[in-house]
């Protein structure tokens, strides 16, 4: 009924990729197959105990059971400011530069629906993490994408990278507003060094745009690898705003807590559209993740070295079956270009095939943009005993393949 009713929002929406991969896996799943499953960036391991037993005490709190504060009660906002100055020595103001979210998604979107006027253009690498650009198309903005040309070590190639902003701010009608950077990168796990940050803020500076940088990653890290923070750049809240998550570090993608910093301005944005819609996180997990963030972090040690050690059998496992691929420095995923005999047919057909041979769920590149088609994302959520079947599966595939 009310067919001429067109709801334009949702028909700018693309049909998730994602979704026909999980329709298969589901299938297999029903069929009575075991398939190891690699699809997703959501952590299996617990969040870890003291964080809990924090969350239980509060609860038994009466007082903790109202509404809360929308942009995070100040105890969790001080320890953010406590946490970026512990880890990045950046001062900020817990009024003015800190705002809590429900998961640091939900505070993007938010930020992006506050910021964008009808026809705003935001400049987004491709491949990306799939809301960095629907978030624009969401709040009646446009995407200017470019492709993240990357070197042989998953650092971005530089010249390309600033090349391809300064040729949409050029030739982009009208000028782009905003750029979204995101380092350790989902899905390539690209990786950035501060002096990149510095030329990006400068450059930020002089075409007169907005940064948006999201380091959900920041913390899953490797072999002596530190990813910076772009407000260590000197200045960089004139231009930057940053959103990190609990999510991954902590083991608490289901709890939903994330923030953004910086930018007064953008901050403010934020806060006031959270303070028409929401009244905050549950109490509770707002006064569990002061905890997380400001106790002892050797439970971030342990997350960290337990993604490394998949990592690292990953790659021995699958470079024995005949698939190797490229060693990340950070993020919980591998990117692994598709094996050449397969190229051709592209991430989804080879993400299906991988299904159906060897039992095993990757989500296909192309879903997180046309530059992403000859590569498919591993997400280390499988233990490793988990890991080496699928190496033996892909060997048997490969190996029959080639018959
Ligand atoms: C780059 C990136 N940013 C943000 C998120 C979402 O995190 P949250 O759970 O805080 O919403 C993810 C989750 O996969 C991610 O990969």
């Amino acid at each position: 009924m009310f067919d001429e009713i067109e709801f334009e929002k949702i028909k700018r929406l693309p049909k998730y990729v994602f979704a026909a991969v999980d329709e298969l896996k589901m299938a297999e799943r029903r069929a009575g197959e075991d398939v190891i499953d690699f699809s997703m960036g959501n952590p299996d391991g617990p969040t870890p105990r003291h964080i809990i037993e924090k969350l239980v005490e509060s609860v038994q709190k009466p007082k903790t059971h109202g509404y809360s504060v929308s942009k995070g009660i100040y105890k969790l906002r001080l320890a953010i400011c406590d946490w970026y100055r512990e880890k990045y020595g950046v001062e900020l103001d817990a009024d003015t530069e800190v705002v809590a979210s429900m998961g640091s998604k939900e505070g993007y979107v938010n930020l992006v629906q506050a910021i964008t006027n009808p026809g705003d253009v935001a400049m987004v690498p491709d491949p990306c993490y799939p809301i960095h650009s629907q978030a624009f198309i969401l709040a009646g903005g446009n995407v200017h994408r470019f492709r993240l040309v990357l070197n042989q070590d998953f650092t971005p190639d530089k010249d390309a990278f600033f090349r391809n902003i300064e040729t949409a701010m050029r030739e982009s009608s009208p000028k782009p507003k905003y750029l979204v950077v995101n380092f350790p990168n989902n899905p390539t796990t690209a990786t950035v060094d501060l002096d990149f940050y510095e030329k990006l803020v400068a450059l930020a500076r002089d075409e007169r745009f907005y940064i948006i940088s999201d380091i959900a990653y920041a913390e899953i890290t490797y072999d002596g690898y530190k990813a910076p923070s772009i407000l260590q750049v000197s200045g960089a809240k004139d231009v930057a705003i940053e959103s990190y998550t609990l999510s991954k570090t902590y083991n608490m993608a289901g709890w939903r807590v994330g923030f953004l910093v910086g930018n007064p301005r953008l901050v403010g944005a934020l806060t006031r559209i959270k303070s028409w819609l929401d009244y905050g996180m549950f109490t509770p997990i707002q006064v569990a993740s002061t905890i997380a963030l400001n106790s002892d972090q050797s439970c971030v040690e342990e997350i960290r070295q337990s993604y490394r050690r998949r990592r690292d059998v990953l790659l021995r496992s699958f470079a024995n079956a005949g698939w190797r691929i490229d060693k990340p420095k950070a993020s919980m995923f591998a990117w692994a270009r598709i094996p050449e005999a397969f190229r051709e047919a592209g991430s989804l057909e080879f993400s299906k095939t991988l299904l159906k041979e060897a039992k095993m769920a990757v989500s296909p590149g192309i879903g997180f943009g046309p530059y992403g088609d000859e590569y498919v994302r591993i997400a280390l959520i499988e233990n490793e005993e988990r890991i080496r079947q699928a190496a033996r599966n892909v060997k048997r595939f490969l190996r029959a393949s080639s018959l």
